[in-house]
């Protein structure tokens, strides 16, 4: 057994990608405003590594803008396929230009052009509207690159405190949590189910 979280959360989520049916990337972002009131979504995974948990989405966004007035927030992973789920909390920290440009040119062209045409989380009046916006999108960008918007970004959270759950018989569940010290290193201990 790894007794690093993140080569665990690795081993985790490979054999998540062996056994879901799609999405083992997907993970609940949730978020609270300045007055503490929390929201949660989906997001996925883009990068993983000892720094921490990497996302990208409209930074103008309602969950860019609770990101803006409070910079914590916790991830939350589910496979139904491994009965397993793994929790992440931190700080949020945008991740560096060049990433976000590096992630957002491996973007399919028409994500990229969505990128651009939706105003994410803001009223939209028609469906109808929306696809306009998207062909008059994609119209403007005829023949050339789409560039990176600037409100599209990632995040990075760093985390904290990462607990990992398992499925036990007799819902003697098994809950394994790691916070970080001060110093950078990890400790490990037991929660009772
Ligand atoms: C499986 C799944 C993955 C998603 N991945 C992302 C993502 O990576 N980035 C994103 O901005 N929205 C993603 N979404 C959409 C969000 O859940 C959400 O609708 C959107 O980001 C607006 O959230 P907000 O209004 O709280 O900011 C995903 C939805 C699902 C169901």
């Amino acid at each position: 057994m790894a007794d690093d979280p993140h080569q665990l959360f690795d081993i985790w989520l490979s054999e998540a990608k062996a056994s879901e049916p799609n999405d083992p990337e997907a993970m609940t972002l949730a978020t609270a405003d300045a007055d503490g009131r929390p929201s949660a979504r989906m997001v996925l995974l883009k990068g993983h590594d000892a720094g921490g948990f990497v996302f990208y989405t409209n930074s103008q966004s309602r969950k860019g803008d609770e990101l803006a007035a409070n910079p914590h927030a916790a991830l939350l992973f589910h496979w139904k396929s491994l009965r397993r789920q793994i929790r992440a909390e931190g700080a949020i920290a945008p991740v560096s230009e060049a990433e976000a440009d590096a992630y957002f040119a491996s973007r399919a062209r028409d994500s990229q052009l969505g990128a651009w045409a939706s105003d994410q989380s803001r009223p939209l009046a028609s469906r109808a509207l929306f696809e306009a916006r998207f062909e008059a999108t994609r119209a403007d960008h005829e023949g050339r690159d789409v560039p990176r918007p600037p409100h599209w970004w990632g995040y990075r959270l760093v985390p904290e405190r990462i607990e990992f759950w398992s499925d036990r018989q007799h819902r003697l569940h098994e809950r394994r949590l790691f916070t970080r010290g001060p110093d950078g290193n990890w400790s490990e201990g037991l929660l009772y189910p």
